[in-house]
């Protein structure tokens, strides 16, 4: 099998990493890719933006399967322009990832399907968000209603900054809209369900890191580290995820006539009232594919292939490996406001020498001095270990042997949860 994956991140580091090691696989090729992956695999240019180019390129290669990896080109249409040309492809239609490309459109598809999420209010005007924020009141949840690559929600007690992150993003105009929501309480977890549009299959659920700086402190990121498995997680936890989010979801696509098939993700937060959905996305978490995947004994390929061409319910139960796995993210001086790029990464083949780990890449290229950073989050160390107290040991062993001038990462990845296993 011939595959072709999508994207440039640590997340497709790691679907490259899990689909290579899948006997099935004969050839992954990656667009854009970066330099960790071009060190393993053919890469090749391809604008992400540009969904037919995607389609094109699929086609020109005979891929028998095409991975998309980040959202914005799902958003464009590259699972439709790819199946358009007759290639089976992992990923929902534009239509379908519209559960990611719009925080309203989600909201609504779930009061159909009947899942339990935060109160919210759809606000175009700075008036209504006064009202919305009055309504709910403190803390305050600000959300873009549009893609903003995890870094479009604002939660705050401060109303004046409520209101300044909600005029900043209706004043682009047009038919800019912002979500208010009331504040859930409680821990989060990002599960994530593979599907063909009728069967979901949850994989091992992960929680992510999304604030910049230890004690989450900071500015919302993209992520900057995760683990898995959740050893704190109540017993059942996923099978309840599943009936009552997960499945209600994928059979209200279908109803609507616009299934989605690909990955489900749903962010979620255990309050004290129950399980609420913080938020879909229609595809591979980052950072938390990395863990979830370094702990998935089922080669990779044939499940996705199964969710491309609608033969999920006939797959055998997933297997997961013992142990645990940490990815901690390297991110560049000045993300997530204004990352500094450029600078050579040294140690990169020590620290990939550690017992346990892999260095995937995300924003890296290929330089004349050597490897050097070309984007906010630069690597995810990633680990896998027997418990989570030997992963993170193992990450953090790895990520003391990395130089990247001016660079930061968080210290408390899994902390907590190794402490308390
Ligand atoms: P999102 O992009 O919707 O996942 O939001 C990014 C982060 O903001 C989440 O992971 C939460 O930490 C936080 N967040 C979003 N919505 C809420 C909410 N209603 N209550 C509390 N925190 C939230
Ligand atoms: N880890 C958060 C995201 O992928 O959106």
């Amino acid at each position: 099998m011939k595959i072709l994956v999508i994207g440039s991140g640590a997340r497709e580091h790691a679907l490259v990493t899990a689909l290579l090691a899948d006997e099935s696989v004969t050839t992954v090729i990656c667009a854009p890719g970066n330099a960790g992956i071009a060190r393993e695999i053919d890469v090749l240019p391809v604008d992400v933006n540009d969904a037919n180019a995607i389609g094109d390129l699929a086609y020109e290669l005979d891929a028998d399967l095409v991975v998309i990896g980040p959202e914005v080109p799902l958003v464009a249409g590259a699972a439709d322009a790819v199946r358009d040309r007759g290639i089976a492809c992992f990923g929902p239609s534009a239509e379908a990832a519209l559960l990611e490309g719009s925080k309203a459109f989600a909201k609504q598809v779930m009061a159909e399907a009947g899942v339990p999420t935060a109160m919210a209010r759809v606000c175009s005007s700075v008036d209504e968000v006064a009202s919305a924020l009055d309504q709910f009141g403190a803390p305050h949840v600000v959300k873009d209603d549009g893609l903003a690559a995890g870094k479009g929600v604002v939660v705050t007690d401060d109303r004046d900054e409520a209101l300044a992150h909600a005029a900043a993003c209706l004043a682009r105009g047009g038919d800019a809209r912002v979500v208010i929501e009331e504040y859930l309480d409680g821990p989060e977890v990002s599960l994530f369900g593979i599907t063909d549009g009728t069967t979901i299959i949850p994989l091992q659920p992960a929680q992510d890191f999304k604030r910049a700086h230890d004690g989450d402190a900071g500015p919302n990121t993209g992520g900057m580290g995760a683990y898995s498995p959740l050893p704190w997680a109540p017993a059942g936890l996923v099978e309840d995820v599943t009936a009552r989010v997960l499945q209600p979801m994928v059979d209200a696509m279908a109803k609507r006539g616009t299934p989605f098939s690909g990955l489900l993700y749903a962010g979620l937060a255990l309050t004290s009232r129950g399980v609420r959905v913080i938020e879909f996305n229609a595809r591979f978490g980052d950072p938390e594919t990395q863990v979830v995947l370094a702990c998935l004994k089922t080669p990779l390929a044939s499940v996705l292939l199964a969710s491309a061409t609608g033969r999920l319910a006939s797959l055998p139960p997933l297997q997961w490996r013992k142990g645990s796995a940490v990815t901690v993210v390297v991110a560049a001086k000045g993300y997530p406001e204004s990352p500094v790029t450029g600078d050579v990464i040294s140690g990169l083949e020590e620290a990939g020498e550690v017992v346990g780990v892999s260095i995937l890449h995300a924003g890296t290229k290929i330089t004349d001095d050597g490897i050097a950073s070309n984007g906010g989050r630069v690597l995810s160390v990633t680990a896998h270990g027997e418990s989570l107290h030997e992963a993170r040991e193992r990450a953090y062993a790895a990520l003391d042997l990395i130089r990247l001038e001016g660079s930061h990462h968080r210290r408390d990845i899994a902390l907590a949860a190794s402490t308390s296993q």
